[in-house]
Formats: C-alpha cells, structure tokens, sequence
C-alpha cells in the first residue's frame, strides 16, 4: 500500500496533514469520481471556530468550488451535514443542506437525492425534540453520472413474495438482489462502544461511506475526502478497491487516519458489519430493560413519581418506606 502526504496520481492513498484547500488545489480537474465528506457543522466541537452563519457560508463556497473542478463528468458530490444552531436567531436551528443548496447549485450540480441518515444516539435535548437525523445530499456532475444499485443492495423485506395473478403467476416478485436501500438510511452513529470508535467525537460509520462508494464509483476511482477526520472514507475508498485522498488540519487525526487507512489495506480495520441489523436491547435480554419503576410499582402501587425518581436500578426492589 503507497500511502503519501500530497496528492501523488500513484498512491493508493493520501493523507494531507493541512487546510483542504492546499490538498484540492493540487489535484488535477476531473479526476475524481467522488467526493464524500462531513464538514465541519459550526456545532461549537472541539475543532471548530464558531462563526456566523454567514461566514460559513462563505468559507465553504471555495471548497464546493474546488470539490466540483476535480470532478469527472459521470462524478458525484455527497455533502453530510446536520443543523447550524443560529444563537443569534433565539436558538433556532437552520438545516445547513438547505443553507448550502445555492452554492451548489451554482456550480451546475444536480441534486439526486436528499439521504435522510437516521442515527439513536445524540445529545438529549429538553428545550426541542432531540436531534436524530442528519442528510446526505448527493449531487451530481453531469445527467450521464454513474450508479450501481446492485452492490448495495438490502435484503427484501419479503423475499419469498410471488406474483398473484398475470402472466408471471406463481414466480417470485423480488429481486434476489435484494431491494434499493431506499432515501432513509438506519445505519447507527459512532459512538461509545462501536466498534469503530476512535477520539474523534463525529466519525462517519464505514457503512454509510462504503454505500456512496459501492454505487457511485468503480474499483482504481479516487474518492476526496476535504475534511477527512480520522480518516474514514479513505480507508472505506482502500476496503472498497478504490484510492482515497483527505486532507486534515488535526495533528492526531491526521496519525489515527493513517493508521485506519493501513490496516484496511491489510484487511486488518474493525468494521460493524454491512447489514448488521441495529442492536435491540429487549432481544438481547439486557438486564437493563426490566424498569426500576415498575418493579417498584409492583411492591408499592400507590408510590409517587417524585418518590420513584429517587430510587436507582440497585434500590429498585426495595420497598420504599
Ligand atoms: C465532521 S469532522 C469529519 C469526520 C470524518 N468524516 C471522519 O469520519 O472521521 C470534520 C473534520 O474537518 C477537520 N477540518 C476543519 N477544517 C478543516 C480544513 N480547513 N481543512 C481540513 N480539515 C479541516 C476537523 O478537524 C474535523 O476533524
């Protein structure tokens, strides 16, 4: 595996420890099959400079700019943001796909779809619904771009369906494929005890990267990451047979993505599973489920809720005096 620092037409991949800018601006227009990425969302994470919405958007605009000049014609742009919190608009969340849209658009892209990534895990909120989804917007160079759905596709709901009438009577209806995937992708976030998690605090998931990668490029196209992380979609891009390239200004990302990107080229990196159905706490039998209220609430029926709150999961038993 050839792993270099600045774009190099012969690597397998590329690490760029610095601004994506000085990354895009040297790799040559339309040679890029895709670019994925997350960039920063202005959230206030630890590797952010919170700005107004309006400087964002102005900072992103050249790298939009850039992402779509290293594209090929039957390239595609896939965009995965969430909400920018507008404290200067009482809090008020603006969906950052819709603020981003226009620069997008400027550039000639066509938007193919609006991915909604539906995740469980996130900050609690109480002043509004808790946040659990963020979108993929995939845009696209041209009307003659390239897609595959079979390489992604999902297990039939109803594999064993067949035709009821007409002349394909008695057949099977579904595609032994498997079924498009759909626009609502249910693929669980990084965090805690994935088996992917590394010390950044919003990693993409290989899954989600490796379905963009599957269907909108082919094996030996390179897939631009501007924003890389830890390095997630190029070691997803090396998985899949393809080339990655990312640039990132964090030191410590920079070592964990290369680290990543070389046990995938070894076969060595730590995946969930394509297809892993999400983990279901009441199937698994954990302990966790049996509620410390209702337990309580059978030896005590006539406790308060302002009682039960006091009581924790090793009290719960217990009749409360
Ligand atoms: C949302 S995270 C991306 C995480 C990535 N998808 C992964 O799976 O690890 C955005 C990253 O962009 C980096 N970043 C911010 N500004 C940058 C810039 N101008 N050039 C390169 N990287 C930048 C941040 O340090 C952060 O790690």
């Amino acid at each position: 595996m050839k792993l270099t620092s600045t774009f190099n037409a012969a690597a397998d991949a590329v690490v760029y420890p610095g601004d994506c800018q000085d990354l895009l601006k040297h790799i040559p227009a339309e040679t890029v099959q895709i670019v994925i990425t997350s960039p920063p969302y202005n959230v206030g994470k630890s590797y952010e400079t919170k700005q107004t919405l309006e400087e964002y958007l102005v900072q992103q605009a050249p790298v939009i700019g850039e992402a779509a000049r290293i594209l090929k014609p039957s390239g595609s742009i896939c965009w995965q943001v969430g909400n920018y919190i507008d404290k200067s608009r009482g809090g008020g969340i603006v969906p950052l796909d819709v603020a981003l849209y226009p620069l997008f658009a400027a550039q000639g892209l066509r938007l193919r779809n609006r991915i909604v990534w539906h995740f469980e895990h996130g900050l609690h909120c109480s002043r509004r619904f808790s946040g659990r989804y963020e979108t993929i917007c995939w845009f696209t160079k041209s009307d003659d771009y390239y897609f595959a759905l079979d390489p992604v596709r999902v297990p039939q709901k109803y594999p064993g369906k067949k035709h009821f009438k007409g002349p394909k009577i008695g057949q099977f209806s579904s595609n032994p494929l498997g079924k498009n995937p759909g626009d609502v992708w249910i693929i669980p976030n990084v965090k805690n005890n994935h088996v992917e998690k590394t010390d950044h605090p919003c990693q993409f998931p290989i899954e989600l990267v490796e379905r963009l990668i599957l269907s909108m490029s082919q094996p030996g196209d390179w897939v631009v990451d501007p924003f890389a992380g830890v390095g997630t979609t190029m070691a997803a891009a090396v998985r899949c047979g393809r080339r990655g390239a990312g640039a990132e200004i964090d030191k410590n990302y920079v070592e964990i993505a290369k680290h990543r990107i070389r046990a995938a080229g070894a076969g060595q990196l730590r995946v969930r599973e394509r297809n892993t159905p999400v983990f279901d706490p009441e199937k698994a039998g954990c302990a966790l489920r049996q509620s410390p209220w209702d337990a309580c609430r059978s030896v005590r029926p006539t406790a308060q809720p302002e009682q039960l709150r006091l009581l924790d999961s090793s009290t719960a038993t217990k009749v409360v005096p």
